[in-house]
């Protein structure tokens, strides 16, 4: 039962939220069901402040939906579940006092990791995120890009099953993005992680995704999940991949401009 690719690892089932303001209830997703398998690299693209980032919090147990369920491998969820969800926000937010080591061996000390063990953990994953020979670096010393690397092998230090990650790149100057970009899809397929993704840039959910949800402005709800046959890696200009960005373009525009 807990084999196979095609399983679904998250289900958001009738999912709506609201929040109240000092201008009154914000609705701010309506009817979200969304099926996630597993092992698949699904990015969230939509207008802005519809509900992206509001959804992945639901969906790491930070945030209570209003109505609806959101299961984890049939497991309703009911709060954090750091034994499986690890989370990479825009802000890789280091311990400055700490150096790379240091701060991707920090969850694996607070789960009282004896230290030889815990510095393999972090070795294998400062070098699957290429940071090998930086193990000493502060993260002052380091570049935008190098510190998303970190909270990258932080968050996989911990040997989640599913990653959720909130626009990572989204600080980074564009050629960092890009090789970032074709670094996670070779983490992604080394590790087997399950991935969810937010993104404002269609050309990096082309190139990233297995499956795109494309939302509507708010209240948001996902009008269509495109699945995307094509394998990894990509280029820009792959005949598939131009035509994914048109298409999914053409959608995003109807909701942006008024109607
Ligand atoms: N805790 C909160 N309280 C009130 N409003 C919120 C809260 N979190 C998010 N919002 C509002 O909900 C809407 C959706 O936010 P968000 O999920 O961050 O959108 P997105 O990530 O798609 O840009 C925005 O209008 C935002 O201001
Ligand atoms: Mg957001």
């Amino acid at each position: 039962m807990m084999s196979g690719d095609s399983e679904v690892i998250i289900k958001v089932k009738g999912v709506n939220k609201y929040f109240s303001t000092s201008s009154g209830i914000l609705e701010v997703l309506k009817n979200v069901n969304l099926e996630v398998r597993r092992k698949s690299f699904l990015t969230f693209i939509g207008p802005s402040g519809c509900g992206k980032s509001t959804l992945l919090s639901m969906i790491g147990g930070l945030v209570r939906p209003s109505d609806g369920e959101i299961y984890i491998e049939n497991i309703k969820a009911e709060g954090p579940r750091p034994d499986k969800i690890a989370m990479v926000f825009q802000d890789p937010a280091l311990l400055p006092w700490r150096t790379v080591m240091g701060n991707v061996e920090f969850g694996l000390e607070i789960r009282g990791i004896p230290k030889k063990e815990r510095r393999d953990i972090a070795q294998k994953y400062i070098d699957l995120v290429g940071l090998s020979k930086f193990e000493d670096y502060f993260p002052t010393q380091l570049s935008g890009g190098m510190r998303q690397r970190v909270a990258i092998a932080r968050a996989l230090a911990v040997e989640p099953e599913i990653l959720l990650m909130d626009e990572p790149f989204a600080n980074l100057d564009e050629q960092s993005r890009l090789l970032l970009g074709i670094d996670l899809v070779r983490i992604w397929q080394r590790t087997g992680k399950t991935i969810v993704f937010v993104t404002h840039s269609i050309q990096e959910a082309a190139l990233l995704s297995t499956e795109i949800a494309l939302f509507t402005r708010r209240p948001g709800t996902i009008k269509e999940v495109v699945k995307i046959d094509t394998g990894h890696p990509r280029s820009i200009e792959d005949d598939n991949v131009v035509k994914l960005r048109k298409y999914v373009w053409d959608k995003l525009r109807e909701e942006i401009v008024s109607r």
